[in-house]
This record gives C-alpha cells, structure tokens and sequence, in this order.
C-alpha cells in the first residue's frame, strides 16, 4: 500500500518511518520540500518526495495531514480535487503558541479538531483523526511494543475509513482501538482524557468506557 505524508516535521516523520517499517511505500511532501526530500533519503528507496502536495497524492491510497493546525485548511483545499474517495487521516491537535509561548486553542477552546476538519473536507473524503494521540517521542518509542503492543486509539465516522486506518496503525506497529465518532475526537487531543495514554488493548478498552 502506498501512504502520502505531507508534513514531515515532528509527527510526520515518526509517522513515515513507522510506516516504512511496517512496508508501507511512502510519498512525502513537505512546505520547501527539504525536510521531505531528507526523510526519504533517511527511510530509503521505499519513500519518494514529491514534487509538491498534489503530486505526493498521485497513486496514494491515503494521505495523512501531519501538519499545524494553522495550515491545515489551506493544504485541504489546495488538494481537495483529489480527497474524494481516499482515506484521510489527520493527527493535528487544535492549538498553537502565540508570541510569548503560551498554548492557545484553535479555534476555540471546547471544539475538537475533527470536528472542525471534518466541516472542511469535500463528501467522499473518508476521514480519520489518528496518530496524534501520543507526543512524538511517546509515538517514537512505543512502536512495536513487547509483549504487548501498545494502542493507537482513532475516531471516525465512517466504517471504511476505520477498516482503514487500523491497517495503518497495525502497519505502525500498534493496535488499533476507536473511540467513537468524529464527535469524541476530542478524547485523542491534547486535552484529552486518552491523549498521551501509551496502554494496552485491554486499559485502552476499559478507560473508552469509563469515561
Ligand atoms: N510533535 C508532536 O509531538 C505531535 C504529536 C501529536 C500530534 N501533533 C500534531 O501534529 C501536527 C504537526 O505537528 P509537528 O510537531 O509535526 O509540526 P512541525 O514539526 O512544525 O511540522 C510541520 C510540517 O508541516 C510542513 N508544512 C507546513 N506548511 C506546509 C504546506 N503548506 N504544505 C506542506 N507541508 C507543510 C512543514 O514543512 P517544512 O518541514 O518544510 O517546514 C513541516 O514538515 C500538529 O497539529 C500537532 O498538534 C504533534
């Protein structure tokens, strides 16, 4: 199976190479095409850098968004022609540091991040807010954990894109556990009472219900 991941900065690159060593192919884009161009020689013949957001969708059968949230919408709708019928997976929290380095929530503290992606993409998009959930040292370390894996919790509110996405997070080297629809994506956020929560399947299904 062949992923775009355009963002390749913190998140994006533990992505891409979790991804990469579970075999996944790889098509990497980033804002100069630097960072992607870096990562894929890093990763190996197995991931390409595209030329730009567009080309990195062609011949992808999902794309992951890993990117700010304050650029989020401008990427959706320069690539929103080639959303339509392809798993969308977005990992990005809703906020942001404002001058003084403070945490600020975008675009409101109270509403979820999936919530308001959800309200930009085109119908057909399938979406999936996963991969956000663990700070990317966590991601980084809890991939491929023995005995037992480690969980990836998603949301979403398509069965197909949740089919999906557990290929990828399995790919990842964790176990895939969903936590509802789009509308509970808050829980995977920072925030969230599931963010940063590195468990196994049998805690991660124990805390879905005892929230
Ligand atoms: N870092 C974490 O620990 C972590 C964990 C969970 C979730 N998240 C979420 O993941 C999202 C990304 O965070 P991050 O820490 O990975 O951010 P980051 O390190 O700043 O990386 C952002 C990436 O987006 C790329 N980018 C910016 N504008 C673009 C555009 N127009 N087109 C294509 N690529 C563009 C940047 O390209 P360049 O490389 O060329 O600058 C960079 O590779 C955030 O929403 C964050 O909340 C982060």
């Amino acid at each position: 199976m062949t992923t775009a991941v355009i963002g390749t900065g913190g998140v994006g690159s533990v992505i891409a190479r979790h991804l990469a060593s579970g075999g996944e192919t790889l098509r990497l884009s980033s804002a100069d095409s630097k960072s992607a161009r870096m990562l894929a020689a890093k990763i190996g013949p197995t991931a390409v850098a595209a030329v730009d957001n567009r080309d990195a969708l062609k011949g992808a059968d999902a794309v992951v968004l890993a990117l700010r949230f304050g650029v989020l919408k401008s990427v959706i709708d320069e690539i929103a022609d080639s959303l339509t019928d392809r798993l969308v997976v977005v990992p990005s929290n809703p906020v942001s540091l404002d001058a003084q380095g403070n945490v600020v929530h975008l675009p409101s503290k109270g509403q979820s991040s999936g919530e308001v992606v959800a309200g930009w993409l085109s119908a057909g998009a399938r979406l999936a807010m996963a991969f956000g959930t663990l700070s990317a040292d966590l991601f980084e370390s809890s991939s491929n954990r023995s005995p037992e894996l480690a969980v990836l919790f998603y949301a979403s509110d398509d069965d197909r894109a949740g089919e999906e996405v557990e290929q990828l997070i399995r790919t990842a080297g964790f176990e895939p556990v969903k936590v509802g629809g789009i509308e509970q994506s808050g829980r995977l956020e920072v925030g969230g009472d599931l963010h940063d929560r590195v468990v196994g399947p049998a805690e991660a299904r124990s805390l879905i219900g005892g929230a």
